[in-house]
């Protein structure tokens, strides 16, 4: 007995010496001290030994376990010292390497022409306010005058959420839930995003953004119109900026005309910014169309009121001379770092 327990020491010993992770330590321990090891084997096979002799083979079994701990404890202590030493060896800092950046955001283009243009406008008093990108067919084209079979419909062609409930295609509904409140006068813009079932190119998106304006009181005339956007145009593309206004059709304005501005890449002689007129369009507008004002509300007889509507990429694209709108929803940081 006491020599098996002997070779059982002297192989325990071995192992331990030759070991070299800490997996194959837990399973030296296993072998020799659990439930199914080596030395419980031989604790099982002490009915076997005289009674007498019992005892110092119970002993002699305690003193190889303690042993084999030890020595299992001492190889796990080297172990865990050398394994440490490798890792501060793998993870050593160059404090002389050039640190990593951070790289800070910045705002978006659009957002940026956005806040320029608010800038404008609330200079003149005007307030900005929001709709909802999800609206009802009644206010983004009903109250707008563009019933059921209007062509316009089909220009706008859109997502359509229930029959009467779509994403909206233009922030000129936001006009007729201003003007339902009754509160008057009214002196707003209303920026946000709209879609349209586009497909995607150069100067095309399922979704964009608009900035809508509207202005109702009493004695509001063309003139008014005029003005505020001529203002417009000097502050927000320079001093030298013309504006022009075209005849054009908005079912919910009338008098309705496009506007122009002179190209303030070539200042109006020619370029390829302009395509060679000399002129840039920029907007829509027109006088709200007295149904309109009706069906809102308001008394066309008392009250009158111009109405515009900005295309946001198309101005950003202007003033950062971008060519192409995708660059805008791309969202490549060599693109967005450069505003
Ligand atoms: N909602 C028009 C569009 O999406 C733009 C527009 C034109 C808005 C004339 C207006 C306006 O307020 O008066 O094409």
């Amino acid at each position: 007995m006491k020599e098996k327990l002997e070779q059982i020491k002297q192989r325990a010993m071995e192992e331990i010496q030759a070991v070299d992770g800490m997996d194959k330590l837990n399973e030296i321990r296993v072998a020799f001290l659990g439930k199914k090891g080596e030395l419980t084997k031989v604790l099982k096979s002490m009915k076997d030994v005289p009674p007498e002799e019992r005892p110092k083979v119970g002993q002699f079994v305690n003193e190889t376990r303690t042993i084999i701990e030890e020595a299992l404890e001492k190889e796990k202590k080297l172990l865990a010292a050398k394994i440490r030493e490798e890792k501060m060896k793998r993870e050593v800092i160059d404090v002389t390497l050039p640190a990593t950046r951070k790289m800070m955001g910045h705002r978006h283009p659009n957002q940026i022409a956005l806040e320029d243009l608010e800038r404008v406008f609330v200079g003149m008093g005007y307030e900005v306010v929001e709709g909802p990108e999800v609206e009802y067919d009644k206010y983004n084209f009903e109250l707008l005058n563009i019933p059921a079979n209007h062509p316009a419909k089909d220009e706008q062609d859109t997502f359509y959420i229930t029959k009467d409930i779509l994403l909206r295609t233009q922030t000129s509904p936001v006009q007729a839930r201003i003007m339902e409140t009754g509160r008057m006068p009214i002196r707003v813009i209303a920026p946000g995003r709209v879609f349209r079932s586009d497909e995607v190119d150069a100067t095309h998106s399922p979704s964009f953004h608009q900035v809508e304006g509207l202005v109702v009181d009493k004695g509001i005339t063309f003139a008014d119109l005029k003005g505020t956007l001529q203002q417009f145009a000097t502050e927000f593309f320079g001093p030298e900026t013309k504006v022009k206004f075209r005849p054009h059709h908005f079912p919910f304005t009338e008098p309705s005309a496009e506007v122009d501005i002179t190209c303030f890449k070539c200042g109006g002689k020619g370029c390829r910014m302009c395509k060679g007129s000399g002129w840039i369009e920029i907007l829509g507008c027109g006088m709200v169309h007295p149904k309109v004002l009706r069906d809102c509300g308001i008394d066309p007889e008392v009250y009158s009121g111009f109405a515009f509507g900005i295309g946001l990429e198309r101005v950003a694209l202007l003033k950062y001379e971008i060519d192409d709108m995708r660059l805008l929803y791309e969202n490549d940081v060599r693109f967005l770092n450069q505003f």
